[in-house]
């Protein structure tokens, strides 16, 4: 009689898992192919505190930030399950474009060229961008820029403000973690970074220092999707209600408010 109850529970469970899977892999538009359609996908490169970067202090290595609990919220308001992959930033639209993930969240820039190839939703963050450079080196301007090498992430629009500076040398790299490494040991003069990731930065490196700069078109950080997404329609309102409920405003004091946690990886 036991054995019999054990194989009446072993059998039902598996049916209610296959049963399970069935529910996930049916119906619902816009979701990732590989994770089933109630998990969104969303691709982002880590790198980038407070707005996501690999939290090495719980010895857990989980992705937090900005964006993750924007992505968090939207994504539970949806009722759908997030799954987070990192990968380096130059891959993100491709990663788009080839529909291996759902939206992307990193801190990025909706410009015209980048509308060509992805969707994005309103902007939720501004931004400006700055020169890091050794302390007291006197990189305070473009202009001052002129015969030095300069350091910056391949894809960024930062890559596209340095090479319009006249006569910078530049030098692109995946990771902002290996611009630092670049500066700090000499290999290059300067650094183009957004203003929120460079004081994180000079913050736990006191021999850089960071100088704000005018910013030459687009600017601020907007949610991007493969070109034709019905996510847009479902994201922009909620963006909006966070943006009026207050929520919006709890993150910004969380990540970049004078208590926000000190970035404690550079990976
Ligand atoms: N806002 C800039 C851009 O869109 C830089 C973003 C870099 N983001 C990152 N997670 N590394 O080009």
């Amino acid at each position: 009689m036991k054995r019999l109850r054990f194989l009446l529970t072993a059998f039902l469970s598996a049916l209610l898992t296959v049963t399970a899977v069935a529910a996930c892999n049916a119906g619902g538009g816009g979701g990732g192919t590989t994770a089933g359609n109630a998990t969104l996908i969303m691709a982002t490169s880590a790198d980038y505190p407070p707005y996501e970067y690999v939290d090495s202090s719980s010895g857990s290595q989980e992705i937090v930030g900005f964006d993750i609990d924007i992505a968090k919220y939207i994504t539970g308001e949806l009722g759908r399950e997030l799954r987070i992959d990192n990968i380096d930033f130059n891959g993100l639209i491709p990663a788009l474009q080839s529909k291996r993930a759902d939206f992307v969240m990193a801190g990025m820039t909706p410009t015209e060229e980048r509308k060509q190839n992805v969707d994005f939703s309103s902007i939720y963050f501004e931004a400006k961008n700055t020169i890091v450079a050794k302390a007291g080196s006197n990189l305070t301007s473009a202009a001052s820029l002129n015969g030095k090498t300069v350091a910056v992430q391949l894809g960024s629009i930062q890559e596209q403000a340095a090479k319009e500076m006249q006569g910078a040398e530049v030098k692109s790299l995946n990771r902002i973690s290996e611009m630092i490494q670049e500066l700090k040991s000499g290999r290059v003069e300067a650094l183009i970074v957004e203003d929120t990731v460079a004081k994180g930065y000079v913050e736990s490196n006191p021999d850089l220092e960071l100088n704000v700069i005018p910013n030459e078109g687009a600017s601020g950080s907007a949610i991007a999707f493969p070109k034709g997404s019905e996510l847009v329609a479902q994201f922009n309102p909620i963006l909006e209600e966070m943006k009026t409920n207050g929520t919006m405003d709890e993150l910004i004091a969380k990540w970049f408010g004078e208590n926000s946690p000190a970035p404690t990886s550079e990976s």
